[in-house]
């Protein structure tokens, strides 16, 4: 039995994800607001002195409600913040109490890996911050036998998202589609299952990877 924290635990992927480890017979706290803040790195650092977590899964952050084109500079921090430095201070101080076999799983976006038409800039640059601090971490948590990896989700119609997709004109929305090669938006439990993959044995010789999940949307070499 491991003991799982996962940053945004309340969120949409995040209750699926929780969900699916408790499943497996996992301890999972869902660390999120308004109790937990990952923009205060001394909390999470206590935090995770206290619980001591086997696998950390690091997906507190989105656009969190900021426009995709006019947004401000209070905006930008927000989002570069909460991503970013949310996410890179959860993996440290995860990291400090973590031993061989124990496993981090970051979160970055399709949006990061191409231009997204749903998001904006500074969440471009956050998820594309996320992908690097990711393979910065592996190299140096590797001796140690801690893997990190990132999922880059596509388009999951999680509650904020079902509404912004819904909003799309019609010849949007079949854009969207077209441009999936599976043809189909995903369920739940297609970014959960690769998540609990990722932080188990059966992803053991696997670290430093974007594992990108989005039906074939983007298709890197
Ligand atoms: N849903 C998608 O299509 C999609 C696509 C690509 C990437 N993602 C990423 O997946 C992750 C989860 O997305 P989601 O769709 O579940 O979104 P969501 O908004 O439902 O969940 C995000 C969670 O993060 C929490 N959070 C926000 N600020 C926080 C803070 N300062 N401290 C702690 N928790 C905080 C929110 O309260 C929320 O519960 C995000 O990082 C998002 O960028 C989602």
């Amino acid at each position: 039995m491991r003991r799982v924290l996962v940053t945004g635990g309340n969120g949409g992927i995040g209750r699926a994800v929780c969900q699916g480890f408790q499943d497996q017979g996992d301890t999972v706290l869902a660390a999120d607001l308004p109790e937990h803040d990952v923009r205060d790195a001394g909390a999470l650092a206590a935090l995770m002195a206290d619980f001591r977590p086997n696998v950390l899964v690091a997906l507190a952050g989105g656009s969190l409600g900021t426009p995709r084109d006019e947004y401000t500079q209070e905006d930008l921090d927000l989002v570069l913040d909460v991503n970013v430095k949310g996410t890179l201070n959860a993996v440290r101080e995860a990291a400090r109490h973590m031993t061989a076999g124990d496993a981090i799983v970051t979160c970055t976006s399709i949006g990061a890996r191409q231009p997204s038409p749903v998001t904006g800039a500074p969440y471009a640059a956050a998820k594309a911050a996320i992908g690097g601090l990711t393979r910065k971490f592996a190299r140096d948590l590797g001796a140690r036998g801690i893997r990190v990896n990132a999922v880059a989700p596509g388009l999951f119609l999680t509650g904020r998202l079902q509404g912004m997709f819904d909003d799309l004109a019609e010849a949007e929305r079949r854009e969207v589609l077209d441009a999936i090669p599976l043809g189909r938006m995903p369920e739940l439990r297609e970014i959960v299952d690769p998540i609990l993959f990722l932080a188990s044995d059966a992803a053991s010789y696997i670290t430093g990877i974007t594992l990108d999940v989005n039906g074939g949307r983007y298709l890197p070499l």
